[in-house]
């Protein structure tokens, strides 16, 4: 093989070697490719996508192991619109609650882990997804309309549903901080 030859293959096999590690994984595709949906269709989000979707929340990892956690399922558009005004039908809000009274530990972290495995998880189904705290408030102040348990208070809202799959998801999503901005290595 020709030293010229040579060098363009070992380039491209290095290539396919280093990218295989990154972004052609299932799990950091989809981390690099997922954003924040705005706009659903009216497609119903089905009870066994939610099932799923719920069992990843119950893994998330907790401090202390102690899932300080409830997740309240929401579904009919009159109490969703309370939330989130500009929801459409078929949309489903996981509401994540945090245990009140547990001193010494991190419920709001414990239950972000918890919105973030649910928000990868519908992802990765094929869904919409989109983490709200702006209505938090409203919804604690509504705790009877949402049935929060006793004990807990909302932390956040996952609001899941199927996406038109013409939206241009690269456009759509908001850009980031550079690696520049973000990351320093102690020398
Ligand atoms: C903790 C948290 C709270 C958020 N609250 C809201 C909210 O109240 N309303 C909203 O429209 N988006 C909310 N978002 C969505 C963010 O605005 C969105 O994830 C961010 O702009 C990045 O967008 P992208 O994921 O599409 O790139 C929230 C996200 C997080 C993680």
């Amino acid at each position: 093989m020709k030293p010229r030859l040579f060098l363009i293959v070992i380039t491209l096999l290095t290539t396919v070697v280093i990218y295989g590690q990154t972004s052609d994984n299932a799990v950091t595709g989809l981390l690099l490719s997922a954003y924040s949906e705005r706009n659903y269709t009216a497609d119903p989000v089905t009870d066994e996508q939610i099932d799923i979707i719920l069992k990843c929340g119950i893994k998330a990892p907790s401090a202390v192991n102690r899932q300080p956690w409830k997740f309240t399922v929401v579904n009919d558009t009159a109490t969703m619109k309370q939330a989130i005004p500009n929801i459409v039908q078929g949309n489903v809000i996981i509401v994540i609650s945090g245990l009140v009274s547990q001193t010494g530990t991190t419920p709001d972290f414990d239950c972000g882990l918890a919105t973030e495995n649910m928000f990868v998880a519908a992802h990765g189904l094929g869904l919409g997804a989109r983490i709200y705290t702006g209505p938090v408030r409203n919804v604690n102040l509504n705790r009877d309309l949402f049935q929060i348990p006793a004990g807990y208070n909302a932390v956040s809202l996952l609001r899941i549903g199927n996406v038109d799959k013409n939206v241009d998801a690269v456009s759509a999503a908001t850009p980031r901080k550079t690696p520049e901005e973000i990351i320093n290595y102690k020398k």
